[in-house]
């Protein structure tokens, strides 16, 4: 089995991650502030959960420049962390089902509590496997956790991208020094239509069509 790189072999002691499944730094909340648009939310983020000290500037990125999500239908955020992405579009399409999807527990809690602080009952907060296979999205959006190693990043992709419904777009923030634009290239190696939406501050926004649907 090869190991992402910067990844430690579970059975090496090793810094923890904000990927990990149950983060080992002793638990720490804090609030941070969400303000994109009108949106201008209080979230609790925690130690071990990525962008624990402010909500992060590629996310900030994504939910500024992407476009406005479906009014209806299932959206996926794909890594929610403590879920100012899922959120965010969960506010803006509250006729919509947002599956906020993370293999953090830590995170996943997170997401529920402050899904239920910010009164948006649409957010569902799950584990990947949690989410009933049937189910097509009609967008997704995420700031992918590029730091798992490029390989598992594409195999998440694959695994996700194949489930976008007809039509639908997935929407991607990725820091350019840390591979957007290698990663734009293999998405339409892979036959994605691939679009750079925006380019600000060291991030890319990319709009990803699946052409087969
Ligand atoms: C870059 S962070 C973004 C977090 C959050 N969306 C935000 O904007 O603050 C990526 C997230 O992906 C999660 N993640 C890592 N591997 C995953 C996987 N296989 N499936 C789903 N989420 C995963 C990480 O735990 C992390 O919370």
């Amino acid at each position: 089995m090869s190991i992402p790189k910067n990844r430690p072999p579970s059975d090496t002691p090793g810094p923890s991650h904000y990927f990990d499944p149950t983060p080992g730094a002793p638990s720490r909340p804090r609030t941070v502030f969400l303000h994109v648009g009108e949106l201008a939310l209080e979230l609790q983020a925690d130690r071990g959960v990525f962008g624990s000290r402010a909500v992060d500037l590629g996310t900030l990125t994504l939910l500024r420049e992407a476009p406005a999500p479906p009014t209806n239908g299932d959206i996926l955020d794909l890594g929610s962390g403590y879920g100012p992405i899922a959120i965010a579009l969960a506010r803006q399409s509250p006729q919509a089902r947002v599956w906020a999807v993370d293999v953090n527990e830590r995170a996943l809690e997170l997401t529920r509590a402050n899904a239920r602080a910010a009164g948006t009952a649409n957010v569902t907060a799950c584990l990947p496997d949690e989410v009933p296979p049937d189910i097509r999205f009609a967008a997704i959006y995420s700031n992918p956790p590029v730091r798992i190693g490029k390989l598992p990043l594409h195999a998440l992709l694959q695994r996700w991208l194949a489930r976008l419904a007809s039509g639908g777009s997935a929407y991607l923030v990725v820091q350019r020094n840390l591979g957007s634009d290698s990663l734009a290239a293999w998405l339409a190696s892979e036959g994605s239509e691939v679009q750079r939406l925006k380019s600000k501050k060291g991030y890319r926004v990319l709009a990803v069509r699946p052409t087969a649907t």
